[in-house]
């Protein structure tokens, strides 16, 4: 048996010799045949880098429609929705009053200041100084405030009258003393049409970082 496997072996030897001496002028093209395979492994490799990019496209896709809008009278908001911008990687825009609020207009001892005349007034609508760019941009809104004798601001509310926020999602978020956001945000929902207004969620000035994106994981955007 192993005289006749070397014979075997022997045999095959020769041919492949002989073989590839007699094609010696066809080796080049048949082996271009050959060279294209490695080239289709490169097509091949691409897409496993397509998945690879994914991850890092996803956060700046959703990124780019997200709109973190508050309005913020002596900073605590603003640097809150500043956090949750960078967390979310969203555009941020100030809600800047028309006329700013002096330290007298926020004097909530005072039943006749500013702020507690247009709290009182359902009606009033504080101007606002400037705008969204793109609007219809944005799929997903976040919105700030401050807790004013426990409700929103009023330019909260001439803001959600500005823009047409129909299938767009509205995160309200607000800070305050001590008050919870409690019926704040219901309270304004009335003013726009066809959103998904979620729950709304109240911070402390000093929240941090790790606080808000757990809230922010836990919400169902
Ligand atoms: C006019 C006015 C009314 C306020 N009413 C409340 C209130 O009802 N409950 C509360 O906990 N804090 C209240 N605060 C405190 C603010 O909600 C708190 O300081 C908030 O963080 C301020 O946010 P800002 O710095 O973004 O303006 C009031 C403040 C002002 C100026």
């Amino acid at each position: 048996m192993r005289q006749a496997n070397g014979i075997l072996a022997l045999l095959l030897a020769v041919c492949l010799s002989l073989g590839l001496a007699a094609c010696g002028g066809e080796a080049q093209p048949s082996q271009q045949p050959e060279e294209s395979p490695p080239a289709q492994t490169q097509p091949q490799e691409s897409p496993s880098a397509v998945p690879s990019q994914a991850p890092e496209e996803t956060p700046e896709a959703e990124g780019a429609n997200i709109l973190v809008a508050y309005f913020s009278a002596s900073g605590n908001t603003k640097g809150v929705a500043e956090r949750i911008a960078q967390l979310t990687g969203a555009d941020l825009y100030e809600i800047v009053p028309a006329q700013p609020y002096t330290d007298a207009d926020l004097d909530y001892t005072d039943p006749n200041s500013r702020s507690q005349v247009e709290g009182d007034d359902p009606d009033a609508r504080p101007e606002i100084a400037g705008g969204v760019e793109e609007m219809e941009a944005y799929t997903t809104v976040f919105l700030g405030y401050p807790i004013w004798n426990g409700q929103a601001p009023r330019i909260i509310s001439t803001f959600l009258e500005s823009y047409d926020f129909s299938g767009k999602t509205i995160v309200p978020f607000c800070t305050s003393g001590s008050s919870p956001i409690g019926s704040s945000a219901r309270n304004v929902e009335g003013l726009t049409t066809g959103a998904t207004w979620l729950e709304g969620q109240r911070f402390a000035a000093g929240v941090s970082a790790e606080e808000l994106q757990a809230w922010l994981d836990g919400l169902a955007l």
